[in-house]
């Protein structure tokens, strides 16, 4: 994220361009269609984001309220995570990811029943805080190509320890109904 961006700010627009506060050093499609190459990474508000003629991809997305975290959860989560912005968190990845009409079809009930009961999502990220920084956007009626873009930024140290949640996350039932998923990686320019 830009450091200067406050925490009340909602809607963020990403923007692969010839420059930008953060590099991009590699850009792989783990499910479906790719994303077209960029030398960097540009993290703004949309209101303020710098005009885009030129650019290689422009994403949307923006801050939401929960859907599946418990009460419990949460407290577990606020107790646990990190800020963004930390000074040697240089590493960061975005990780655009669309699901399946057939996530979607389900009641919340059971989307959360998949998430949380059978795949762990949150008790397995939580594993890695505060090493790992996390926000999530959501843009799914935003009319955009992804439905969530999430966003982390660790120390470059912490790379494997990230590389090792993708992969507990990616074997999970939940991942069955990623269509489409893009890992960005990136470090600071
Ligand atoms: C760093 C540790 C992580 C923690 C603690 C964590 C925690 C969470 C929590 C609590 C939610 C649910 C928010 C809600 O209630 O609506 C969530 C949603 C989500 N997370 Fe994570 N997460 C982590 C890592 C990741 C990673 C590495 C990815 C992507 C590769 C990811 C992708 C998502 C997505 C796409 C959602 C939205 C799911 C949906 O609404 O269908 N998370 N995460």
């Amino acid at each position: 994220m830009q450091r200067d961006v406050s925490p009340i700010d909602n809607h963020i627009t990403f923007t692969g361009a010839g420059e930008g506060q953060w590099r991009i050093t590699s850009i792989a499609s783990i499910a479906g269609e790719t994303m077209p190459s960029s030398t960097h990474l540009k993290v703004g508000l949309k209101n303020v984001s710098e005009n885009a003629h030129g650019a290689a991809f422009v994403l949307n997305g923006r801050t939401s309220n929960i859907r599946y975290t418990t009460r419990a959860e949460l407290g577990d989560l606020q107790q646990k995570q990190s800020p963004l912005g930390r000074t040697g968190a240089r590493s960061a990845a975005l990780i655009p990811i669309k699901k399946s009409a057939q996530w979607w079809a389900m009641a919340q009930d059971e989307r959360r029943a998949i998430f949380e009961e059978q795949s762990r999502h949150t008790s397995t990220g939580m594993d890695y805080l505060p090493q790992i920084a996390r926000k999530l956007l959501h843009c799914r009626d935003l009319d955009e190509p992804f439905d969530f873009l999430t966003w982390f930024e660790f120390n470059p140290e912490h790379s494997h320890d990230f590389d090792r949640l993708l992969d507990r996350l990616r074997q999970t039932e939940e991942w069955k109904y990623v269509e489409r998923e893009v890992d960005l990686r990136l470090t600071i320019a």
